[in-house]
């Protein structure tokens, strides 16, 4: 079996009041992640991201619909799917008062880590996180890029083939963001499958082998990145650069057809009429493209809440 989740109709609806419908804050979704993948699920706020999660590690009900997770039934095997994944949350759920090393080694006691094997595992992984004269800090004194890393080191700590990560970069300043980014690299490379929510649009290109777009507790797409684009009408442009009056710069740009970029570069040229070409660039749609497209919701929105605290979502 090569998925690691298979959700069919997942649904929750919460009550909002006497009188009103409930609210279906995940509408019925079918969904599947690969073994090994980095599954992104990208959506403005109150999209559904975290509810599906939750849903998904056992924290919440679905009110319809299920899931398989690691070949467990959701509704009716939820222990063995919490005993076996890994769960950072937006929220960290770590002890403020115990420190990195003891935070660490107590989550592995949960998760019935041999007692010998703690210490050392716990040591690898505060060095892996860059974590290693933290040890002895409370975990409430940490940063917040501190704590975060400690977070998704404790979800790691009893070696999980399937972890879920809630916008683990937001709030973070762009190193910290960065070096998360290689740590979820890093796990791909492991075989570790990964389910990631993000605001991040380019974070979500780079990180991720498939995308779902979730809006209003809906799945609007779900394919890989150049698939994403692909999908796209009129897909890539056509840039033609001309030497203007006044060694100005003239650019033109044509949108590609059916009959693809050599034909559009021919019409472009045509129409440049004798001018000298500086330049031909051809421009494919960024994810951004993508999502505006699909969503009719401007990139901004998806920032508009939670990317103003840390502002990340450039390079890494
Ligand atoms: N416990 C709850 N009771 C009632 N409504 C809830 C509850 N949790 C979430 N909701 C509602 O469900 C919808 C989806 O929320 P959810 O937290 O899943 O969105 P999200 O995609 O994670 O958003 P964000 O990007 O802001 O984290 C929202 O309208 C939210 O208000
Ligand atoms: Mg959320």
């Amino acid at each position: 079996m090569n998925d690691v989740i298979q959700a069919s109709g997942l649904t929750k609806a919460y009550p909002v009041g006497k009188g009103k419908p409930p609210l279906r804050a995940v509408g019925g979704i079918d969904f599947a992640v690969r073994q090994g993948e980095v599954f992104g699920f990208l959506g403005p706020n109150g999209a559904g991201k975290t509810t599906t999660i939750r849903m998904l590690t056992g924290l919440t009900r679905p009110t319809a619909g299920g899931a398989r997770v690691l070949g467990y039934d959701l509704t009716r095997d939820v222990t063995n799917i919490k005993k076996r994944i890994g769960v950072v949350p937006e929220a960290s759920n770590l002890y403020d008062e115990l420190s990195a090393m003891d935070n660490l080694v107590f989550s592995m006691q949960l998760y019935g880590v041999p007692r010998r094997e703690r210490r050392p595992r716990a040591e690898a992984l505060l060095t892996r996180f860059r974590l290693a004269e933290r040890s002895d800090t409370p975990f409430a004194k940490l940063s917040r890029g501190m704590k975060r890393a400690l977070t998704i080191a404790a979800a790691l700590a009893h070696r999980p083939p399937l972890v879920f990560l809630d916008e683990p970069t937001t709030g973070l300043d762009v190193m910290s963001a960065r070096n998360l980014r290689q740590m979820i690299a890093g796990l791909r490379e492991e075989g570790v499958t990964v389910f990631l929510t993000t605001h991040y649009l380019e974070e979500a290109e780079r990180l991720c082998d498939r995308i779902a777009i979730i809006v209003k507790g809906r799945i609007v797409a779900l394919d890989t990145v150049d698939g994403l684009k692909a999908g796209l009408h009129g897909n890539t442009v056509v840039e033609i650069v001309l030497a203007g009056e006044n060694g100005r710069q003239e650019r033109q740009r044509t949108e590609c057809r059916d009959d693809g970029v050599e034909a559009a570069v021919k019409l472009a040229m045509n129409e440049a009429r004798g001018k000298q070409v500086i330049a031909v660039n051809t421009l494919r749609p960024s994810l951004e493209d993508v999502f505006v497209r699909l969503t009719g919701l401007s990139a901004e929105t998806m920032l508009a809440e939670k990317g103003g605290k840390g502002g990340n979502h450039a390079a890494g």
